[in-house]
């Protein structure tokens, strides 16, 4: 007569468990995902030295040019957080942060103790972050036409070369465009 009672009871003693279990399982595949996700060459790109967020840049550039700003726009689609002074004399910051004749364009920036100057492309500035080469900085001298800032967004850098320089302005090609 009991019999019915006595199965609903069975399946609540082993129902339980199996729920434990379930939770288990969704909790170490959460998990699995995060872990996936921070290894990602998507979330790679974007930490470095395994900090989740780039460093700030600031960026020094004169009040009347608008590549520079077009340059910091580029900078900030690729995730940099730009802090930006306009600057009367910017001869006298290129002085200062060691950026001579040969080596200058128009705006310079610093970024985590190195010197970036010019229009150097966001992908050049990661991987001297990542790579954390001994030297001053980046540069890419003049005004390259086909650079970010100087040519219309999203177009490919071409016909340049980024290099690095160190304290006597001695330079080496960090990369061909
Ligand atoms: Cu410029
Ligand atoms: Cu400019």
């Amino acid at each position: 007569m009991n019999k019915p009672k006595k199965t609903q009871v069975e399946i609540k003693k082993t129902g339980f468990p199996f729920v434990v279990w379930g939770a288990m399982v969704v909790v170490a595949m959460i998990g699995i995902a995060v872990a996936l996700f921070r290894f990602s060459p998507v979330q790679e790109a974007y930490a470095v030295d395994g900090r989740d967020s780039l460093p700030e840049i600031t960026v020094y550039k004169s009040p009347t040019c608008g590549c520079c700003t077009d340059w910091e726009v580029h900078l900030e689609k690729e995730g940099f957080k730009v802090i930006s002074h306009k600057e009367r004399n910017m001869n006298r910051i290129k002085k200062s942060l060691g950026v001579k004749s040969h080596l200058a364009s128009c705006h310079t920036a610093v970024i985590d103790g190195y010197v970036i100057e010019g229009h150097v492309p966001a992908n050049d500035i990661k991987r001297l972050l990542k790579e954390r080469p001994p030297v001053a900085g980046l540069t890419a001298p003049g005004m390259p036409q086909h650079s970010p800032g100087m040519q219309p967004p999203g177009e490919r850098p071409r016909g340049y070369s980024v290099l690095t320089f160190d304290k006597e302005g001695r330079t080496r090609v960090f990369t061909r465009y």
